[in-house]
């Protein structure tokens, strides 16, 4: 018997080259311009499933991006783990900032990863990480180490909102039917502190329009008299925090879960360092909600935050305009209890009330997504807790993090299932951002580890 390990060693070049061949089509589902990409990753992804040891794969379409689909059935009286993740990547924009193309994949060494890390969009989130799971599935079927059933739901929406996949879960409960769900879409600690994602944040998306005259304006010969859009949008924006960073928005609080002394203690107890978090962003200090710390502040407390503001004019030099308009993009994080379609409809009443009668306000709910907190007395944490023990020789830490994947309480609610959330990314893998990459090391400890968790998984529902 090889275990794991020994084949990851013995395979980890074509590991990483058929990783960076996925990397390699820009996959970006906000922007149509990709759809063929999208649709030719599909393929790729299908084709690697086959290639790894599932007997049926097939690419299921929706209304929107297809979700790839693949199982390997043991035995119908096994339990079954449905690995999901996304085949969709984030925009590479802004371009520029990018040491080498987005979609053309290199490895270079870092501080943090002395033995290479793979730079691409999608390298981390969430290519790298759910091809760490085919991998796994390819050494489990080769050297029969597949100790239960599998399927797998790789899907192309999930950033932008997975806005069709509630539709495919409604609609394919008896093909997706599982006893967990595993997923690695998420981070960890460090290198040398493994830990488990116990909580994901849930998810508001909303776009408002400010329009004030019906048209740009000569800033001179209107200015003073009229409203400014902007200024108005930007007064309206300052509104929503108040002195001590809280939520302005009435009712915002009402369902937040407070969570005990006790567990606020055992939270802290995780290892952090502020020094290094506020060096590794170079800022000189932090910012945000009185009374919480850092870690709180990221993953326990819910947050309102601007992604992107645009109006007037932002050309070369300088023209002197009252602009008609102005916009803003705006999300919120939110936590166990917030319901996101009632903090929409808060934001909503609220942003339309403050807005002074000189200007018009529209506010664009864009999508949005339930917070889910995993329960770490279950089989599946423990399960999961098992296999990094294996193969980090230390218990992983459990970890709520700030971060959505919207799908998890879909994926509760619709298949009353339990999600793992094992992710092997580091914060400092710059995803969403420019520079992107994943640790050839990460990711070949993922693949080491994740059919150690099928293993114990599968003994414990036994008993
Ligand atoms: N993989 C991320 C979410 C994530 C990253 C969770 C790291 C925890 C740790 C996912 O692809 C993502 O980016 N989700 C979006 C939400 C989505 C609705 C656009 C997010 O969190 O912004
Ligand atoms: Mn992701
Ligand atoms: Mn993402």
């Amino acid at each position: 018997m090889i275990t794991s390990k020994d084949y990851v060693q013995q395979h980890k070049e074509r590991f990483i080259n058929e990783l960076i061949d996925l990397l390699k089509i820009p996959s970006i589902s906000a922007d149509s311009a990709y759809k063929k990409d999208m649709f030719s990753t599909a393929t790729l992804v299908e084709k690697s499933l086959k290639e790894a040891g599932c007997t049926k794969t097939e690419i299921c379409e929706t209304p929107g991006y297809p979700v790839v689909y693949g199982e390997r059935i043991v035995d119908e009286n096994l339990p079954t783990v449905l690995v999901y993740g996304h085949y969709d990547v984030q925009p590479a924009d802004p371009i520029d900032l990018w040491d080498s193309p987005a979609f053309e994949p290199v490895i270079k060494k870092t501080a943090i990863h002395p033995e290479g890390a793979i730079f691409a969009r999608g390298a981390c989130d969430d290519k790298g990480q759910f091809y760490m799971h085919v991998k796994a599935l390819e050494y489990m079927v080769k050297n029969e180490e597949l100790p239960c059933n599998v399927k797998f739901m790789i899907e192309g929406e999930e950033e932008v909102g997975s806005v069709n996949l509630a539709w495919f879960i409604k609609n394919n409960k008896e093909k997706l039917a599982n006893d967990v769900i595993l997923i690695s879409d998420t981070g960890m600690i460090a290198k040398d502190t493994p830990s488990i994602t116990t909580g994901l944040r849930g998810l508001s998306y909303v776009e408002v329009e400010v329009t004030g005259p019906n048209r740009d304006l000569h800033s001179g010969l209107y200015g003073g008299a009229v409203a400014n859009p902007i200024n108005i949008l930007t007064k309206m924006i300052a509104s929503l925090h108040d002195e001590n960073n809280h939520i302005t928005i009435p009712g915002f609080y009402d369902k937040v879960e407070e969570l005990s002394k006790a567990e606020r203690a055992k939270m802290a107890e995780a290892p952090f360092s502020l020094e290094k978090y506020k060096e590794a962003l170079a800022i000189t200090d932090v910012y945000g909600e009185e009374g919480y710390t850092t870690n709180e502040r990221n993953s326990i407390r819910p947050t309102l935050d601007v992604n992107g503001i645009w109006g007037g004019y932002i050309g070369e030099g300088a023209k002197t305009v009252i602009p008609s308009k102005a916009f803003a993009k705006i999300s919120m994080r939110l936590v166990p209890n917030q319901d996101w379609e009632e903090i929409t409809n808060l934001f909503q009443k609220h942003f339309e009330s403050i807005a002074p009668a000189a200007v018009e306000v529209k506010v664009k709910p864009h999508h949005g997504g339930q917070g889910y907190v995993t329960p770490i007395d279950g089989i599946e944490f423990q399960a999961a807790s098992l296999a990094y023990q294996q193969t980090f020789g230390k218990e992983p830490i459990p970890q709520r993090s700030g971060g959505s994947i919207p799908i998890v309480a879909m994926f509760e609610e619709e298949l009353k299932s339990k999600t793992v959330l094992m992710g092997f990314g580091l914060d400092s893998d710059a995803i969403h951002s420019p520079n992107e990459h994943f640790g050839v090391w990460n990711y070949l400890k993922g693949i080491e580890t994740i059919p150690y968790f099928y293993k114990h998984f599968t003994a414990l529902k036994k008993q």
